[in-house]
């Protein structure tokens, strides 16, 4: 990908890592690359799907990596590319390659709703992706099929075995709807039986853009009581800044856990900034939308311009989710799909 860093005004900027008011330094990038999606969650978005963001209202792939170079200089170690789906973007498998060859070699990660991963897993392992973040709600073709409103179950399931076939890591993200898919918990802690994968049960969040989310909820001290009294549990030693609280189940390859996305049990330690679809930051998940760096690209702004928007967002930056979520009206009103997860 050509781009031209001497017209950004590159490196004048100070090179200091982003540190928010509550001390937290920022070195984990979420960016989401399109609000479309080829599955239709109920968790996620109304079945007519969401008001689709115009094209032009998008950040273009060379000003998404202008941003992400700009944030590795920044301090950035960690990208994570989300959607919407990102693998129905054009080009993204390149760009994700592109990405790992920035000079501050960020570690580069995808999360994906796998219907259409299998035909991408060799060029993603060669463009120096390690490990992939998979969603797959139910391990029944049916009940699949009714929380995505779409068909393609087998292509999901069988995109997860290719992963960990090709030896690259894999975690699987099951969102808990009770009376849904709860019964399959057990299910999906035997898949980490013979298999190095980690499985994390995520709490319900309140992003189904239209506000009905968590009318039946469950959250991650239940689902945790529900792992222990079927497995022995042990805690695995994490990152300070991971989302999810993995454990090994004796006898098991792999780990499971529960990630307490609505609980936000975590942070304390959050690392974690976001650019949406529409290319504007957020400090955090459950905050409102901050600058336009969209905006600011399109309006001619240097690194030095960006870079200083970066850190006035950051200033207001809430000490958790809960305070952010207060003062923002729109929670609920939003769909993940536009925000990135
Ligand atoms: P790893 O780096 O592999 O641990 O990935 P991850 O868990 O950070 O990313 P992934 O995209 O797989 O997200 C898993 C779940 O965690 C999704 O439901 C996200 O919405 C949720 N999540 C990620 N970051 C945050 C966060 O900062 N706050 C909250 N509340 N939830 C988050
Ligand atoms: N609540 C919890 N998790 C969600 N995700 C999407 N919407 C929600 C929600 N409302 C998850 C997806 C994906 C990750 C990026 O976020 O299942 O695994
Ligand atoms: Fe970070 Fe906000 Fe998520 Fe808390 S809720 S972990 S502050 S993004």
């Amino acid at each position: 990908m050509s781009v031209n860093h001497a017209r950004h005004g590159r490196a004048a900027h100070s090179r200091k890592p982003l540190v928010d008011p509550q001390g937290r330094t920022l070195d984990y990038l979420r960016v989401a690359v399109t609000d479309r999606c080829n599955l239709r969650c109920s968790y996620c978005m109304p079945a007519e799907g969401i008001k689709q963001i115009p094209h032009d209202d998008i950040l273009t792939l060379e000003e998404t990596h202008r941003l992400c170079s700009l944030f590795t200089e920044l301090g950035v170690r960690k990208i994570r590319v989300t959607g919407g789906e990102p693998l129905v973007r054009k080009s993204i498998v390149p760009f994700l390659a592109s990405l790992t060859e920035l000079p501050a070699r960020p570690e580069v990660l995808l999360t994906t709703n796998g219907l259409v991963l299998t035909e991408h897993l060799e060029e993603l392992k060669a463009g120096g992706i390690r490990r992939i973040n998979l969603s797959i709600d139910s391990l029944n073709p049916e009940t699949w099929t009714g929380i995505t409103r779409r068909e393609g179950f087998e292509k999901v399931r069988s995109a997860m075995d290719l992963v960990l076939e090709m030896g690259l890591g894999l975690k699987i993200n099951v969102v808990v709807l009770p009376g849904v898919n709860d019964h399959e918990i057990p299910d999906f802690v035997e898949l980490t039986r013979n298999s190095p994968l980690a499985v994390r049960f995520i709490e319900p969040m309140p992003f189904d853009g239209a506000g009905k989310a968590l009318e039946d909820t469950i959250d991650g001290k239940e689902i945790l009581l529900r792992l222990r009294s079927r497995f022995d549990l042990t805690p695995v030693n994490q990152a300070a800044d991971a989302v999810d609280r993995l454990f090994t189940v004796r006898g098991f390859k792999g780990t499971v856990g529960v990630i307490e996305g609505h609980s936000r049990t975590f942070c304390a330690a959050c690392s974690r900034l976001r650019i949406d679809s529409r290319g504007r930051l957020r400090t955090c998940l459950y905050g409102a939308p901050g600058a336009s760096l969209l905006k600011l690209i399109r309006d001619g702004g240097s690194d030095d311009d960006l870079a200083e928007a970066i850190r006035t967002e950051i200033s207001f930056r809430f000490r958790d989710g809960k305070k952010a979520e207060l003062a923002h009206h729109l929670v609920g009103l939003e769909s993940m799909a536009s925000i990135g997860g």
